[in-house]
């Protein structure tokens, strides 16, 4: 037979993808056996799903998420040695060229929530520290917003900035202990996860994109191990190893944590970064 093409060359990925998702999308359908009323349903539903996304909102990547496919996909990416920081996922929240800070600045602006300090060092695998390393970290006030979703309301680049690290790896931030708080849940895929009996709660947690060159950059967090989320986050993003000790400390702060009153919180933190 004659091959017939229109428009741009044959891509043999693309077809083995399309080929993939269409035998199993038959099987679901096959299995589903849905009425054409529910067939329907599902196309509305991704329909509002695309109307609902412009600039601060994607709500296919926030389905994505809540599906598991996101996390999925990043572990078939980043298969790395144990003992090296594990990735998790990036969220809908992050601003790239967020405000370059000194060792030691509080990132917290609104002055809400309970003080912490956070302080580590940056390594290799064979541990010995990066210098220069980059911490880009972010995270939501104590009413469980991002700066970006409260503009007017919270100052610009609340609980956001970027760190370098010192000639030992070290790098130290003050801000407040993280909370929980629910992903965007006034879309469909809210409401889906309504229908589903889900609830839209991340546990808490600090975000953090670690890069230094040379090496693969580590996008991540670190979760307080006393939500109680943990071990049901509406995005599958907690890994055990992301856990970290939120230690109370019940002195005033000397030395470098000087003006941290007591009682106030410290994580100790190291990341782990493997060659590109
Ligand atoms: C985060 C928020 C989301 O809405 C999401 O889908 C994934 C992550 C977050 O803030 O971490
Ligand atoms: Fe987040």
């Amino acid at each position: 037979a004659v091959n017939m093409r229109m428009g741009g060359d044959i891509d043999p990925r693309l077809r083995e993808i399309m080929s993939s998702i269409v035998r199993h999308l038959h099987a679901a359908v096959k299995e589903i056996e849905p009425t054409h009323e529910e067939w329907l349903a599902a196309i509305e539903f991704l329909t509002r799903t695309g109307q609902m996304c412009d600039e601060w909102r994607q709500e296919f990547i926030l389905l994505s998420d809540v599906l598991g496919v996101s996390m999925l996909v990043d572990a078939i990416n980043h298969r790395r040695p144990s003992g090296a920081t594990e990735n998790t996922i990036l969220g809908p929240f992050y601003v790239p060229e967020a405000p370059r800070y000194a060792r030691g600045t509080n990132v917290c602006l609104d002055g809400k929530g309970e003080p912490l300090v956070v302080g580590g060092f940056v390594r290799d695998t064979d541990g010995n520290p990066i210098e220069g390393a980059l911490i880009d970290v972010w995270q939501t006030n104590d009413d469980g917003f991002y700066d970006v979703q409260q503009k007017g309301t919270q100052p610009d680049w609340n609980l956001r900035g970027v760190f370098t690290t010192d000639g030992e790896g070290g790098y130290r931030f003050r801000s407040v202990k993280p909370r929980n708080y629910p992903i965007p849940d006034d879309g469909p895929v809210g409401k889906l996860l309504g229908r589903l009996g889900r609830h839209p709660n991340r546990a808490a947690h600090i975000h953090f994109i670690v890069s230094a060159e040379g090496y693969d950059p580590v996008v991540t967090h670190i979760f307080p191990p006393d939500c109680q989320y943990l071990d049901q986050d509406a995005v599958f993003g907690v890994k055990d190893s992301l856990i970290a000790d939120f230690r109370t400390r019940q002195e005033d702060g000397v030395g470098e944590d000087e003006g941290l009153n007591a009682p106030y919180w410290q994580v100790d933190w190291d990341f782990v970064l493997t060659k590109r």
